[in-house]
């Protein structure tokens, strides 16, 4: 698959998992969107890009904290996403979502004090490049803040592959993550000043296996459970419920993961 035939793949999986993306009442990419904009200190008045911006989990949070005075911009790549995203803005006049790559921002220079990045960095085929445009669209002095996962609960890496165990051969394996390690983000940020990575306990509470099963069709998790054969699914439902067990406390399954959070100033 080339560049651009990745890129496509990712934006109609999460064209899929736009109606249902954070729906089934799981608090998961909620908290972390809050924690990136915390970390990022967005400020009243300041204008915020936010690529990937998905169902707007941390768009929200950073249109309440640049407030109306502000100026906030979300791209995503899938066209659900956006559509969603922009009707649940509509009343917030100060925030506008577009169709965008979060690897070629199409913005003037100097344009934003903060771009912000929500789990989507790791999706990108060469970051370096996208990296470099952020510094360009970065007035001087501006802050970038991006997430990524220090680690998943052991509990989820089990299920993902057992899961990955029923597809065919050559499908189902993930492309390496060039931000798994921190000096792997600090390699990738050397032009940056004040870098700072952070991690972020985030515990999600399901009800039970099967709200596990539901919800991991609603995020990128959909195209691993995607490449199983359909007539797996019955014995790959089985094999995520064995693999989730230790998860299970009294009525509910209770994932832990880490987030790590990355912060960095443009040099001025
Ligand atoms: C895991 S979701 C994160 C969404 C949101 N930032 C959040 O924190 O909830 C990843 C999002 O990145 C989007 N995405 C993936 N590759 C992209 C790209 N090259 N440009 C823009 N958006 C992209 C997907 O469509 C999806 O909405």
């Amino acid at each position: 698959m080339n560049a651009s035939e990745a890129k496509a793949a990712v934006a109609a999986l999460f064209d899929k998992t736009a109606e249902s993306y954070e729906e089934l009442g799981v608090e998961y990419f909620a908290p972390m969107g809050r924690a990136l904009v915390e970390r990022a200190g967005v400020a009243p008045g300041e204008r915020v890009l936010d690529v990937g911006c998905g169902r707007g989990h941390v768009l929200f949070p950073a249109a309440a904290a640049a407030g109306p005075r502000g100026t906030v911009v979300g791209t995503d790549l899938a066209p659900g996403m956006v559509a969603r995203t922009a009707e649940a803005a509509a009343d917030l006049p100060w925030v506008s979502v577009a169709l965008g790559d979060a690897a070629e921002p199409d913005f003037p220079d100097g344009t934003f004090d903060v771009v912000l990045a929500g789990l989507v960095l790791f999706f990108l085929p060469v970051p370096e490049e996208a990296l470099a445009a952020y510094t360009r669209v970065l007035r001087p002095g501006g802050r970038l803040a991006f997430s990524t996962f220090a680690r998943h609960d052991p509990v989820f890496g089990g299920t993902v592959k057992a899961l990955a165990a029923l597809c065919p051969p050559g499908q189902g394996e993930r492309p390496a993550d060039r931000f798994e390690k921190p000096e792997e983000i600090r390699a990738l940020l050397t032009l940056w000043e004040a870098v700072e990575i952070t991690e972020v306990p985030v515990e999600t509470r399901f009800s039970d296996l099967d709200h596990v099963w539901r919800w991991l069709w609603t995020h990128g998790m959909r195209g691993l459970l995607e490449s199983i054969p359909t007539e797996r699914l019955d014995e790959a439902r089985e094999a995520a419920y064995a693999a989730l067990s230790p998860a299970v406390e009294g009525e509910e399954v209770v994932l832990r993961t880490r987030l790590r959070v990355t912060t960095a100033v443009r040099p001025g």
